[in-house]
């Protein structure tokens, strides 16, 4: 390949002969993101890898092998993982920066150098001694694992035919580099080809590897998605930073289901799992409070709980309040104007405030059954039961329409302990099989009787 140069975007990875901004970024996002310059030519690993020995074969004649997993004997790990890590696979774990990623996979490296030393953490954010010192605060004795502050990619690689680890951590992918690349540590250019280049490593050396990557503030693993697309794992550390619970979420799994989640608990020393999720969750929301509901939602194809609030009062003088937060204005208005006119619940004369609880956002129509079941809770001042979750979108007639993803949404409601969910009627004749017990509402007069009466 010639020497010559192209400009990526460092969002999107779209690239381009001539220097400038991204078109793409710019209609998708209304926000002009500059092109970095990237020099071309020197082989990548990534190109390399292919050789020519392996051939086409009829795909009888292939043997198949059973998976050998190692397990990390972190029961919500495994779980994600579907039912532990497979040697030389890789593995990206996302999340917003001070979720707890190291904290995570220090405690999976501990447990992995137990199962199968030795395991190589090389931290490329932190000093060794601050690992350390994380080590001891959880704990962590140093049989069979070696720490290493490293960033350069070609360094560590160097190292592995002297240390053999049976399993790799990189904390973060943003912060290592490869000497022959231009770029800065963190750009598309460097993210990719260390991506590349550790996925040939994993695979040719029967290494299991975790990657932390961060998060940037629009939720995106940090610019490129082209990591997502290349490794073979990619799990999602999420949780508030003010709140204890954290949910490890599979959104790609080349070797397990993308449906488990698993829930820990930052505590004083380290991650703790949380082997009853539903508990835990059930704990921190308001029990038997009118008003409260909670809602399946679903964001892009990642099932999300979240609870709604509405709060309904006799407005005082003049026009009656509606104050809606993390949720659509118009939409709530509508919403409200169906249950007076198709319920009888009279809300002329009263203030409402909607509100999704945590600083939460939703804005499917999925969750239009929630507003008006919150709503009408409040105004009856009688509490939705327990253990229900709500979904379904809601017609100017009153009408309880199909949602999609309906068994995604209950499958996570379930994992969360909840029994019981009311939706749509529409929705039950394609789903014979659902994991909650359902109630099927075709009018939202229906959904109060089941849920309020
Ligand atoms: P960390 O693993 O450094 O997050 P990340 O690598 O995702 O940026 O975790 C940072 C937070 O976790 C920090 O605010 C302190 C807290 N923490 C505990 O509460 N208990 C502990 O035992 C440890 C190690 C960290
Ligand atoms: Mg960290």
């Amino acid at each position: 390949m010639r020497d010559r140069s192209i400009w990526r975007c460092q969002q999107c990875g779209f690239a381009s002969p001539k220097p400038g901004t991204c078109p793409d970024c710019k209609r998708v996002t209304g926000e002009l993101a500059v092109l970095v310059e990237e020099r071309q030519g020197g082989p990548s690993a990534g190109r390399r890898a292919v050789t020519g020995t392996s051939r086409p074969r009829p795909l009888v004649d292939i043997a198949t092998e059973r998976v050998e997993r190692v397990r990390t004997e972190i029961g919500e790990l495994d779980r994600v993982l579907g039912g532990g890590i497979v040697p030389g696979s890789l593995v990206l774990i996302g999340g917003d920066p001070g979720i707890g990623k190291s904290t995570l996979l220090l405690q999976v490296a501990r447990a992995l150098a137990a199962a199968a030393p030795p395991v190589l953490y090389v931290s490329g954010e932190e000093s060794a001694a601050q690992v350390r010192l994380r080590a001891e605060r959880l704990g962590i004795g140093g049989d069979g694992l070696l720490l290493w502050a490293e960033n350069d990619l070609a360094v560590v690689q160097a190292e592995l035919d002297a240390v053999k680890p049976q399993a790799l951590v990189i904390d973060s992918i943003q912060t290592v580099f490869l000497p022959e690349l231009e770029s800065a540590p963190g750009s598309v250019a460097q993210v990719r080809e260390c991506g590349a280049r550790l996925m040939s490593l994993a695979k040719g050396r029967g290494m299991a590897t975790f990657l932390v990557g961060h998060v940037t503030k629009e939720g995106a693993l940090a610019g490129p998605r082209v990591l997502e697309h290349l490794v073979d794992t990619v799990l999602y550390f999420e949780g508030e930073q003010h709140h204890a619970y954290r949910i490890l979420r599979a959104v790609k799994n080349r070797f397990g289901s993308t449906n488990e989640i698993g829930v820990f608990q930052m505590a004083e020393r380290g991650l703790l799992e949380v082997k009853n999720p539903s508990s835990f969750f059930l704990a921190e929301r308001p029990k038997d409070a009118p008003g409260s509901v909670i809602v399946p939602g679903l964001e892009g194809t990642r099932p999300l709980l979240f609870e709604l609030q509405a709060l309904v009062s006799s407005a005082s003088f003049g026009t009656p309040r509606r104050t809606v937060l993390g949720t659509d204005y118009n939409r709530v208005c509508l919403l409200l104007a169906v249950l007076e006119k198709r319920a009888g619940v009279p809300l002329g004369a009263q203030d409402v405030f909607v509100n999704v609880a945590g600083g939460g956002r939703v804005v499917e129509p999925a969750a239009d059954l929630g507003i008006v079941l919150a709503a009408a809770s409040s105004y009856l001042d009688r509490a939705v039961r327990g253990e229900v979750v709500v979904v379904g979108e809601v017609g100017l007639t009153g009408e309880v329409r199909a949602v999609t993803g309906l068994e995604t949404r209950l499958r996570e409601a379930a994992a969360l302990g909840f029994k019981e969910a009311v939706v749509p009627q529409t929705n039950l004749a394609e789903h014979p099989r659902l994991p909650l017990d359902v109630h099927g509402v075709a009018t939202v007069q229906a959904a109060l009787d089941a849920v309020l009466g």
